[in-house]
């Protein structure tokens, strides 16, 4: 392939670098664009075509359906790694012998505490307030506790904001839960591993000794490893994008959050689970919620299908079905609606207008019923996605600093009026 992309506009050619990368992905260069024409830029709404940083953490090729953190596959990492060894490698680009896993996870414990102060925030919400919301607030609230965590520019201060939030969100997680059930809150225990103590600040009832459930666990850390990172999807850019204006690592986050909760993104796996119980209610007529999904007048859509970058099935998708029917077996939990989402599944990949557009199952599609027979509220389920993307958005971000990366600031093309009079407002 030539080194180099030649761009001609009225008979004047412009000569850009190909950049490609180590998985054989090409990018045009376009850098020196706007100078080298006098103005020209490109135009790509939702940045479809459009690369914004080049990155070492998650590769993944939607046409074949891959998905790795720093190298590793998916499958090996869903099923031989823990979340905290998941965390490690994606922010630090290595998996951690055990003495470094050790002191990563004996830092963190050193940070969980959660100024109390912030209770006195969650108590202003109402239960009936959307947890995402309550979340992306605590999580901004952390800038106001832990100022030194802001201005962050060495190596050691970021590992101590990194560091203060990896203790501190699950925290906030669970806290949100508790909200929202009206419970009393849980400061959880140093003696527990990263997922089980998260685990215990949850369910643990104040009159009964937390046991922990290694059934419970394991899907828990397997589920928290497959939405870790996912490269530059939208809650991540857009965390890429508020710290690239150096607001801080908590308020990076916090918007990402916000970014998440979209039902188009991270909030599909709330919307799955209600679309597939008015399935259930409707009497499991999975034809009638086809043919809404296909007809261009209803704005409905099949949520848990489609995906940006995967034109092929969602490799987290098959694994997380694949986990649903184990964790659901194990606990003896039966769910109508994993049949229906199965039956969906079917139909779907059998029906023209799902196989021409490539619309396969994505993570969001079978997680919220994993989530359910784990007892986790359904407003609950894109708060778990957030916990599980902490790592993701938390390596993103380091690496964005450490590249010292420009501001982001998109150009555009304008559109509205050109130059006008004022009139003065007895005269409009
Ligand atoms: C996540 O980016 C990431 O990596 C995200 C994520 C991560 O880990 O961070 O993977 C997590 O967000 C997964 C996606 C969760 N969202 C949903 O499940 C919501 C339902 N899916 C869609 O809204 C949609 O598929 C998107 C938003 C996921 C992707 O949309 P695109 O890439 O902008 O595609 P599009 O809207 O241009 O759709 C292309 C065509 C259109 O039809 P035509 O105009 O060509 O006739 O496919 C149709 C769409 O109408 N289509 C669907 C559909 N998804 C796309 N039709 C029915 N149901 C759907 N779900």
């Amino acid at each position: 392939m030539a080194d180099h992309a030649i761009l001609s506009i009225d008979g004047k050619s412009y000569e850009f670098p190909l950049v490609t990368g180590t998985e054989n992905e090409t990018a045009i260069d376009i850098a020196t664009l706007r100078g080298v024409t006098g103005g020209i830029t490109t135009l790509d709404p939702g940045y479809k075509n459009t690369g914004s940083c080049e990155s070492a953490i998650t590769f993944l090729n939607g046409e074949e359906g891959i998905l790795r953190y720093r190298g590793y596959a998916i499958e090996d990492l869903a099923e031989k790694a823990s979340f905290l060894e998941v965390t490690y490698l994606l922010i630090f680009g290595e998996l951690p012998t055990q003495q470094q896993l050790d002191k990563f996870h004996q830092d963190i414990k050193e940070e969980s505490h959660v100024d109390e102060d912030i209770k006195k925030i969650l108590d202003g919400f109402p239960k009936s307030a959307h947890p995402m919301g309550v979340l992306a607030s605590l999580t901004s609230a952390l800038t106001a506790f832990n100022p030194g965590a802001v201005n962050v520019d060495s190596e050691e201060e970021m590992y101590n904001a990194m560091v203060k939030l990896l203790a501190k969100f699950p925290v906030l997680v669970a806290w949100t839960m508790r909200k929202k059930k009206s419970q009393p809150l849980d400061y959880g225990s140093d003696n527990l591993g990263y997922v089980e103590n998260l685990h215990k600040m949850m369910f643990a009832r104040a009159s009964k000794d937390y046991e922990v459930d290694p059934v419970i666990i394991d899907a828990l850390d397997k589920l928290l490893i497959l939405h870790a990172d996912h490269e530059q999807n939208c809650s991540t850019s857009t965390v890429r994008i508020v710290g690239s204006s150096q607001a801080g690592l908590f308020a990076s986050i916090s918007a990402g959050i916000s970014a998440l909760w979209g039902p188009l993104h991270g909030g599909a796996n709330q919307a799955v689970i209600e679309m597939l119980e008015g399935i259930k209610q409707d009497g499991g007529d999975t034809k009638k919620y086809m043919a809404k999904a296909k007809d261009k007048e209803d704005p409905f859509r099949l949520m848990g299908f489609g995906h940006r970058v995967y034109k092929n099935f969602d490799p987290r998708a098959k694994i997380i079905k694949k986990s649903a029917d184990e964790v659901l077996e194990k606990l003896g939990v039966q769910d109508q609606v994993l049949d229906i989402a199965k039956g969906l599944e079917k139909e779907a990949l059998e029906d023209d207008y799902f196989v021409k557009r490539k619309l396969y199952p994505n993570v969001d599609f079978y997680s919220g019923i994993i989530y359910r027979a784990l007892g986790i509220p359904v407003e609950m389920f894109t708060v778990m996605f957030a916990m599980g993307r902490v790592p993701g958005w938390i390596a993103q971000w380091r690496e964005m600093r450490l590249k010292k990366e420009p501001i982001g600031r998109p150009r555009q093309v304008y559109v509205g009026e050109t130059l006008r009079a004022f009139k003065d407002i007895k005269q409009r």
